[in-house]
């Protein structure tokens, strides 16, 4: 099938031509993130409007790019939820409206199922593998943290999740504590690469905890004794010490993710390949940290950075799966953008 995608959720507007779930004929993103320097975080009016101004253009620039028109489309994903309430609505209204006006099928796809199939994604005439069953995905934006044991794109368990920031969140709120730019991530990343990361030790969360669950509130409030007790306030220009933090919360951080992806490995043998994906698995750290637990096992992240972060071509790529494995069916259109995953992925019992 050629889906057209539309993903609203946050600061971005993205809409997506995608072949099969996996070949994508154009992905095309707006970011309204500059605007959210000063405020060191997303202004959801703001981004709303911005969104309203951005996607029309957005749209005809995915089908330009992609080649296409209207006739060559066979149906129409969006982000359902979660997200910014003002920012969903842009896209759904959008894509309930071009669905009618087109007479195309409208498939709301969550927001981090998305997430979990942009490994999938690849540019027309990229070589690659297709994915093998049962993996272990760790999905890591600023919004959460999970970790699934996969079957199928839709079947599978969820083995943890953050018990209170994600990931992504403390990378953004870490960055705002040393006075680097929004979004945290970038940032941290490239304040870090000049530093040594066990410079200053961190804590291990959740160390002796046998659970997958993930917890980095404790990584946060130890970032923020350190830099008291070195007087580093947030609007000091100067700070020499500043590589060194930033490199060695960035390893707290990344070595939490893979401790958990390590104990899951020792628990399912049978996996096959590891997937990391979200905001967060744009990391360069956390991708070698990764590669290093994976015992001879396929690592996989999305194919370009562009698939890392929020983008329409993992909308159209869930759409697609959910036909192939559900007949297009998600949750009923009402109650998705509420719904936890688990309305997507049939979820079992955990076995530890
Ligand atoms: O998936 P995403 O675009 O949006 C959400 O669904 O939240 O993820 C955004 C998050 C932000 O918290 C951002 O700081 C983080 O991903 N991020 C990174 C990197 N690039 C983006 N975190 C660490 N290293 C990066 N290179
Ligand atoms: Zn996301």
């Amino acid at each position: 099938m050629r889906i057209l995608g539309i993903e609203t959720s946050c600061d971005e507007t993205s809409a997506a031509v995608v072949d099969d779930g996996r070949m994508v004929l154009s992905c095309i993103i707006a970011s309204s993130r500059t605007a959210f320097r000063e405020s060191g975080g997303v202004i959801p009016e703001t981004a709303a409007r911005r969104q309203v101004e951005c996607m029309l253009p957005v749209l005809d620039a995915a089908l330009q790019q992609a080649g296409c028109t209207r006739e060559h489309i066979d149906a129409i994903a969006v982000t359902a939820g979660p997200g910014l309430l003002g920012s969903l609505l842009v896209g759904t209204v959008t894509a309930r409206t071009l669905a009618a006006l087109w007479r195309k099928p409208l498939v709301p796809v969550h927001h981090t199922f998305g997430h979990l199939c942009s490994t999938w994604l690849r540019d027309p005439g990229a070589e690659d593998s297709t994915p093998l069953f049962p993996m272990l995905t760790l999905s890591a934006s600023g919004g959460h943290t999970d970790l699934w044991y996969r079957t199928g794109h839709t079947t599978g368990m969820l083995l943890g999740r953050t018990r209170d920031d994600a990931a992504g969140e403390a990378f953004d709120k870490g960055a705002s504590m040393l006075g680097l730019p929004y979004p945290g991530g970038p940032s941290v990343s490239a304040a870090a690469e000049r530093g040594n990361p066990l410079a200053f030790p961190f804590p291990r969360p959740l160390h002796d905890d046998p659970s997958l669950d993930f917890s980095f509130a404790g990584l946060k409030t130890a970032l923020r004794y350190l830099l008291r007790d070195l007087e580093i306030r947030p609007e000091q220009e100067t700070v020499p010490q500043r590589a060194d933090i930033a490199a060695s919360y960035q390893h707290a951080i990344c070595a939490h993710l893979t401790d958990r992806l390590h104990r899951a490995l020792q628990r399912y043998p049978d996996v096959r390949e590891i997937h990391v994906v979200g905001g967060v698995s744009a990391n360069t750290a956390l991708r070698s940290m990764m590669c290093h637990i994976a015992c001879g096992r396929t690592v996989r992240f999305p194919a370009r950075l562009l698939y890392c972060t929020d983008n329409a071509a993992m909308i159209a790529a869930g759409a697609e799966f959910l036909f192939q494995e559900r007949n297009g069916q998600s949750a009923p259109w009402e109650t998705s953008a509420t719904l936890s995953l688990d309305a997507f992925l049939t979820t079992g019992t955990q076995t530890h």
